[in-house]
């Protein structure tokens, strides 16, 4: 059987196959942020002509369905058919990155000290061409010429030696080795016939539980050259990593979870590759920060006892390993590097969040925290560092909220209420893009907006009757948010529910930690927040939502990703990758989730912004007006 798309193109679809995967084996890829689970509704395509047996309509609308359209994850062809795949469903490359993104990045290694000198690294070298005079072998003369060249100490492994002869002869004894930094001895990971110094690129990865996001870095001059993130395709195995732990290890899922998370990093990075025309043995190296578990599927590693007390994984730093082994199609002799962990709950992700704050070198007492799909909180300073995770869900990303959406191209990111008509003002990403769902720093802002223009009372209940914009619909009372061609934007009372249980979540998280440690909010200089908001987060309206405390604003910097920050400094420098080994080293972990005084921090916070309105004397003003 065939499928035709609108375009022209024609793609086999195997018997039983869905169009999603006959789709994604054709490299063209759908937005599917339930993993093909069939209820997202984003993978939605139109069936022009031919029939099909669709197994879900769930978040179809009925006038969606009249028109034709299908959730391609749930649709099987009977007959060859032909169909159009909608703009909003397509997965595309950033292909233009925000002005200024690369700069900042670049600015970001150099204020740290750092040399660029990538933990992969290539050489060229002429070797001397044999003689009878000089008649040692081809193995020994590239050992001689490191020697002479001052390389220091390079393993050349065997698998290189069955091609060797050719490859120096091919270009005249020019020859150009790849090789990856190690402590103690460096390793050549590849061998090319004549100098091929550039073009060189890195990827850096950030695994998080919800999404995924792949920078292409050009190891070069540290460029950021494109970006590309995708929902983590796991979800289907369950929202959270205890879902999928207990998934893995009870219905013996883990090779399928090793298996999506690979096949996403392959679908991003091949769109990075087509996108700027980079063949595979242009990749150098590829650097991944995840939480513990994450890493764990990620490496195909058993994550049983993360789950068990006391809570042991496997490994919190990870030996070097290769594409090959783990699936990544690239050079299967590419180094992979993971991030070292700290805990179980307390992961790569949050080190490499650490190095890109740079609150290790700080002597001040600083906070971090990381708003993902778990909030994972750090405070400390140059001297020591101590951590704690609160499960806050991943509402802020998206998933779980009924027009929830990650923060990339038509996702409102700002609202702001009118106090006397209650019209909301919304601001969405991208360049003349028509809204097509909420991002976190819009769930915040709408939420916020709506509490204080009376919308909403402090529980977070709809108050029906105070604006035309709040109605009944298909989960309950909800706002409308926007109107547009592609359907209103809603923000409903479960929706609301769940953004006020992740940042209650999140409050406790500060304050229980902060007890722990003996300190007030007052001690502390500064407070980095990290998580996928995009480029904009309104701390004043998080305060007002009671999600962050009520401290001076200076004291506040949004750093947006950092994981996928530190992944970047962290391939492109040695330095940097050693200190992230210390930060992993050095953070001790707290289990909050033992804690009463979080489980009744948390309680409290079930209220907007809290039921001791007294830590927040100006959102108390504001409530007055
Ligand atoms: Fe198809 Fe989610 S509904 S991927």
């Amino acid at each position: 059987m065939n499928i035709t798309l609108t375009s022209g193109k024609t793609i086999a679809a195997a018997p039983g196959r869905s169009v999603l995967e006959a789709l994604n084996e054709a490299e063209i890829y759908l937005t599917s942020s339930c993993g093909g689970k069939g209820t997202c509704g984003k993978c939605k395509i139109i069936i022009r002509s031919g029939r099909v047996e669709s197994k879900s309509k769930m978040k179809l609308s009925q006038e969606e369905l009249d028109k034709g359209y299908a959730l391609a994850c749930r649709t099987f062809p009977s007959e060859d058919i032909l169909i159009e795949i909608p703009k909003e469903s397509m997965l595309t490359v950033e292909g233009k990155i925000a002005t200024g993104k690369s700069k900042d990045l670049q600015e970001l290694l150099r204020s740290t000290g750092a040399e660029i000198e990538p933990i992969a690294d290539r050489t060229v070298l002429d070797l001397p061409p044999p003689s009878l005079d000089d008649n040692i072998s081809d193995l020994e003369r590239l050992k001689r010429e490191l020697l002479t060249k001052r390389l220091g100490c390079l393993r050349v492994p065997f698998r290189f030696l069955a091609n060797l002869a050719k490859t120096v002869r091919k270009e005249n004894w020019k020859i150009t080795l790849c090789t990856v930094h190690s402590e103690d001895c460096d390793e050549i990971t590849n061998i090319f016939p004549g100098d091929k110094k550039t073009p060189r690129y890195g990827i850096a990865v950030d695994i998080g539980t919800t999404t995924i996001v792949v920078y292409l870095v050009d190891l070069s001059n540290g460029e950021l050259v494109d970006v590309a993130s995708i929902y983590n395709s796991q979800i289907r195995f369950g929202d959270d990593v205890i879902t999928r732990i207990v998934n893995a290890t009870e219905h013996n899922e883990l090779k399928n979870l090793h298996k999506a998370v690979i096949s996403d990093i392959n679908i991003l990075v091949s769109l990075l590759r087509k996108s700027h025309h980079i063949g595979v043995d242009s990749i150098d190296c590829l650097v991944v920060a995840g939480n513990t578990t994450m890493t764990h599927f990620f490496l195909g590693l058993d994550p049983s006892s993360i789950r068990e007390e006391p809570y042991i994984p496997t490994a919190n730093i990870f030996p070097l390993a290769y594409a090959g082994e783990l699936g990544i199609r690239l050079n299967p002799n590419m180094p992979v590097y993971s991030f070292p962990c700290v805990a179980s709950y307390m992961g790569g992700d949050i080190v490499s969040g650490v190095l890109a704050a740079g609150m290790h070198k700080k002597e001040e007492l600083s906070i971090f925290i990381d708003i993902g799909t778990n909030g994972e909180i750090v405070i400390g300073n140059r001297e020591w560092m101590v951590s704690a995770a609160c499960s806050a869900g991943p509402c802020f990303e998206g998933s779980g909220i009924k027009h929830g959406m990650r923060a990339t191209d038509g996702a409102i990111e700002y609202v702001k209420i009118d106090r006397q008509t209650l019209e909301p003002e919304i601001k969405v990403i991208g360049e003349n893009a028509l809204p097509m769902g909420i991002c976190g720093s819009g769930m915040i802002d709408a939420v916020s907006e709506m509490f204080l223009s009376g919308i909403l009372d402090q529980k977070g209940r709809l108050r029906k009757g105070v604006s035309s914009r709040i109605r009944e619909g298909e989960d309950g009372p909800e706002f409308v948010v926007c109107s547009g061609d592609g359907g209103d934007i809603v923000l409903t009372e479960p929706d609301i529910e769940n953004i006020i249980r992740a940042k209650a979540a999140i409050y406790a998280g500060f304050s229980t930690l902060l007890k722990e440690v003996g300190f007030t909010f007052d001690d502390v200089h500064r407070v980095y927040i990290a998580g996928g908001f995009g480029k904009f987060l309104d701390i004043e309206k998080a305060v007002i939502l009671g999600m962050l405390p009520e401290l001076p604003k200076e004291r506040f910097e949004y750093l947006g990703n950092t994981s996928i920050t530190g992944a970047y400094l962290c391939i492109l420098s040695r330095r940097l990758r050693a200190e992230a080994e210390d930060i992993s080293r050095k953070m001790a972990y707290i289990e909050l989730s033992v804690s009463h005084s979080f489980m009744d921090e948390y309680v409290s916070g079930l209220f907007i912004p809290h039921t001791n309105i007294n830590a927040f004397p100006h959102v108390k003003e504001l409530m007055k007006k």
